[in-house]
């Protein structure tokens, strides 16, 4: 068996002649093709407006920014995800807040937002976490009964959904990573989509120098334009992102039925949910043959990728860490420690996905 790498982006022929045709145009920078992938992206997500990016974490600084967000301000955020969550918020000098996350979604946990609430909150920045929704309902109710910002970050879960509504359409704006890994991307890439006007045209500004019309410029902005030839790749991926969702399900579902060993615990998906696998994790317990690191050294000697989402929580990274006595998130610290990705990326076929599963399983 080759080996199988943790992940792999899925390019074809199409692409190639998309982006190709860009370049033979002449015309690179935002343009034609950044409209279209815009709207093309609103209307997937069920929302009026989307704005393109040049990355994920552009587009949470540019929607932290455009919510109003600054000097002052706390922005709750979940412990347990990737960095650019929570300084997105520090970029635009305010204060992340870390909430824990639930033990069995991984998600941010609605009864720790609660409790963080403070009269300097002004939003909260929930994460679809590797391609799951957070409880969205429950996070909207306590944003709107304390007068929040909800933005969501749907940087893992381009077609998740809750309760049929797609990620991107439940918070004030929802922001998107096309990076090479994600579900579908544009090598780097972002986007953010909103219901909300005002929001939009903010974010217009924001990402081209603050120019309202050409070298007039009404505020501080920044370049974080998309280009075109990054929208034509974009616009084709997107057609195919609903088949890449679907085989993506399809793998993960093959492992919760096949994976049977003590101590492996498969990722719990909660009702109304439609998760869209941008990572497959699992947990391991003490009750599993091996530790995490031996697990993943014999799974790369038979051929298999595996990687840790994330090994350090981000209350405990360097840049935010404190002296907390007792841990503000337990639930993520642990999830640092005992978590591991499997290979579900859409060009898995059946016989790797069963390959892994066989080999994970007669581990002793
Ligand atoms: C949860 C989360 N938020 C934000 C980002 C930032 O996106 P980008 O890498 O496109 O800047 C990522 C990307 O890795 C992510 O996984």
């Amino acid at each position: 068996m080759e080996h199988i790498p943790i992940a792999r982006p899925a390019i074809g022929q199409d692409e190639i002649s998309a982006v190709t045709a860009v370049l033979e145009s002449g015309m690179l920078a935002a343009g034609e093709r950044v409209a279209e992938f815009e709207q093309a992206f609103a209307d997937y997500c069920g929302s009026s407006y989307a704005v393109a990016i040049n990355n994920g974490t552009a587009a949470l600084h540019a929607a932290l920014l455009a919510a109003e967000v600054g000097p002052g301000d706390e922005v709750i955020v979940p412990s347990f995800s990737f960095i650019a969550t929570a300084s997105a918020v520090s970029m635009c000098g305010a204060k992340p807040v870390f909430a824990d996350v639930d033990e069995n979604t991984f998600t941010i946990s609605p009864g720790q937002v609660a409790e963080r609430i403070t009269s300097k909150t002004k939003a909260v920045l929930g994460v679809h976490l590797f391609g799951q929704p957070f409880d969205v309902r429950a996070v909207q109710e306590i944003c709107e009964s304390k007068n929040l910002v909800l933005i969501e970050d749907a940087a893992q879960a381009h077609g998740a959904a809750c309760n049929g509504e797609k990620t991107g359409s439940f918070g004030r704006m929802g922001c998107f990573s096309f990076y090479a890994t994600k579900n579908m991307t544009t090598g780097e890439g972002g986007m953010v989509t909103t219901r909300d006007r005002q929001s939009a045209e903010r974010l217009r500004l924001i990402i081209s120098h603050g120019q309202s019309e050409k070298y007039h410029h009404t505020r501080l902005g920044y370049n974080y334009r998309m280009t075109d030839m990054a929208a034509a790749l974009g616009l084709v991926q997107l057609k195919k992102l609903d088949k890449f969702n679907m085989r993506r399900r399809k793998n993960a579902g093959y492992y919760d039925t096949h994976l049977s060993v003590k101590g492996l615990i498969t990722p719990f998906v909660a009702p109304g949910m439609q998760h869209v696998y941008h990572q497959y994790v699992i947990r391991l317990t003490d009750e599993f043959p091996l530790n995490r690191m031996g697990l993943m050294k014999y799974l790369s000697s038979k051929g298999i990728g595996s990687a840790v989402h994330y090994p350090t929580p981000i209350h405990r990274q360097p840049l935010y860490f404190q002296e907390y006595d007792p841990d503000p998130c337990p639930v993520s610290t642990r999830l640092a420690s005992s978590v591991l990705s499997l290979p579900v990326h859409p060009l898995l076929d059946q016989k790797e996905v069963a390959y892994i599963c066989d080999t994970i399983n007669t581990v002793s």
